[in-house]
């Protein structure tokens, strides 16, 4: 049952005036891969469609396809028509924003190249009257050093006529050494206020709900900590397999390409004490300290505290679907997972012993992401011998995506002569409420580097920590035995093993392929 959300003052749904970003070259080092035509242009064309662009900006993509720009403003213009990926395609927006569109075809690993791209930044910004930069890394992680580095040794780095910022794309490494390179790397050209490393979840309106659930509400924190929260539950599944990826894929796995990063944010947020201030390093230092509380597992607890699963053929919506071995460009007997779930434990005073389960995987029976907090059931059963017998714990749901909202399960008492109860829901549902789609991430990341807005980046000790309690999981791994895989079929939940990793009475995994119904 759902009673939705009355706002008492529409006034105070209209949105404030739109921020507007500094006026810059826009420089995508990897323009030829995916994420450059599904999500950075879409989100360069809406920013400019609401308004939120400066109309200087001009973006220029460099990659190793050899085009020239005409060419590039069409396969990005094909790409924003057809995809959905922008809210506001429209023809006649598209021009003006094209013609701000370049190209640069060349090999990331030649230093000649920042030469080159040096002269044109000049040409570039002396026609468009801006001379910041922002670079945006959207390379696989063995080319981001030398990308880095062509940077720095070319003085891109320094600007004396405006501001160089470097946006740094996932993967950010691939265990904590490299992790730790990178940042070194980073840092001998750039000053940590000016790199932005990007973890697109960040960006999403419900993650940054959150926080004002949490912080600018006074009735949940009293009770969001260990005397009142049983467990929480974080989910991220994806019905998607690996699709055009799998060469990314096989050197990744789901530990790296999702719970390094979006899913420990998430663990971060929920947890996190609260900042003194709603800036970059007052948020970011809670976050930290998150991190650090969560203890690095011993092969013991690993194999404990998680499971690891990779999908057999089976059914995804309604259509039959090949193995991921079986998959294009996988190997037929691949280690790879495409499932995880884990037990983490936040060892600090708020947290200790109440346990965080996170799972996520490709090919499950439904895409959904979502947080769900369960509390403790009241002290007593008052209502025990009523037809119900128990009324279910309270949960609070964030669901981050699709249909982004929040709801809160509570028990209700059934209308009629008997004492008897039910679980009922109070949901507030973003679209209903404020009548608008939420902008993409990506979109809010972009006008934030833009704006010189590091809050919803990730800090170099921040990144660290993360990689501190993922390598020992990605060890302990390596050193195990070879894993049964595949062990569950496209479609399911994931592996069987996974039901027994949360223990306790009333608690378990939401089933995916089900609408909740109750609170359960
Ligand atoms: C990316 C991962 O970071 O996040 C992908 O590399 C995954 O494998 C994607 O599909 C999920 O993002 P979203 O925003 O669709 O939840």
């Amino acid at each position: 049952m759902s009673t939705g959300v009355t706002i008492t003052s529409p006034e105070k749904l209209k949105q404030p005036n739109l921020p507007k970003a500094d006026s810059c070259v826009l420089v995508i080092l990897g323009a030829s891969g995916d994420l450059t035509r599904r999500k950075l242009i879409p989100a360069l064309f809406d920013l400019n469609c609401v308004g939120c662009m400066n109309p200087y900006f001009q973006v220029l993509g460099i990659g190793r396809t050899q085009m020239d720009s005409e060419e590039f403003r069409k396969q990005m213009h094909d790409a924003a028509a057809s995809s959905g990926d922008s809210r506001n395609f429209a023809e006649d927006r598209w021009d003006f924003f094209a013609e701000r569109l370049h190209y640069m075809a060349g090999d990331l690993n030649d230093p000649a190249l920042y030469e080159q791209l040096k002269a044109r930044l000049a040409e570039l910004g002396d026609f468009a009257g801006t001379h910041n930069h922002l670079f945006y890394v959207s390379v696989p992680a063995s080319l981001a050093p030398p990308i880095v580095e062509g940077l720095g040794k070319s003085g891109l780095n320094q600007n004396d006529k405006g501001w160089s910022r470097i946006i740094m794309e996932k993967p950010f490494g691939r265990d904590l050494q490299s992790a730790k390179e990178l940042n070194s790397t980073l840092l001998n050209a750039f000053d940590e206020s000016e790199i932005y490393r990007i973890d697109h979840y960040l960006g999403k309106e419900t993650v940054q709900n959150i926080l004002v659930f949490r912080f600018g509400n006074t009735m949940w924190e009293p009770i969001w900590n260990r005397n009142y929260i049983d467990y929480v539950e974080i989910t991220a599944a994806e019905t998607v397999g690996v699709e055009s990826r799998a060469a990314f894929y096989e050197e990744t796995g789901t530990l790296r390409d999702m719970v390094a990063n979006h899913l420990l944010q998430l663990v971060a947020l929920t947890a996190m004490e609260p900042p003194i201030a709603f800036d970059a390093d007052s948020v970011r230092e809670q976050k930290v300290q998150v991190f650090r509380s969560i203890h690095p597992m011993t092969p013991e607890e690993v194999e404990r505290r998680t499971v690891r699963g990779q999908y057999g053929p089976g059914v995804v919506d309604s259509a039959p679907v090949p193995g991921y071995r079986e998959e294009n460009g996988v190997s037929p007997t691949s280690r790879t997972e495409t499932y995880v779930a884990l037990e983490f434990h936040v060892d600090n005073w708020r947290w200790a012993g109440v346990p965080f389960y996170v799972r996520s995987g490709k090919r499950l029976p439904r895409h959904v992401t979502e947080i769900r907090v369960h509390f403790k059931r009241t002290p007593q059963a008052l209502f025990a011998r009523t037809p119900d017998e128990e009324m279910d714990p309270n949960i609070v749901t964030f669901t981050i995506q699709p249909n982004e909202g929040i709801s809160i399960w509570f028990g209700a008492k059934r209308p009629g002569p008997h004492m008897s109860t039910a679980p009922v829901q109070a949901s507030f549902l973003y679209e209903n409420v404020f009548g608008t789609e939420t902008p993409d991430a990506y979109e809010t990341l972009l006008l934030d580097a833009m704006q010189g807005d590091a809050t919803l980046f990730t800090r170099r000790d921040e990144v660290e920590a993360e990689w501190r309690i993922i390598t020992p999981i990605e060890e302990a791994w390596a050193n195990a035995p070879a894993p049964n895989f595949p062990n569950y079929a496209a479609g399911s939940d994931g592996p069987i093993a996974v039901e027994s990793l949360i223990s306790g009475d009333h608690r378990g995994w939401r089933k995916l392929a089900e609408e909740p119904t109750s609170g359960k």
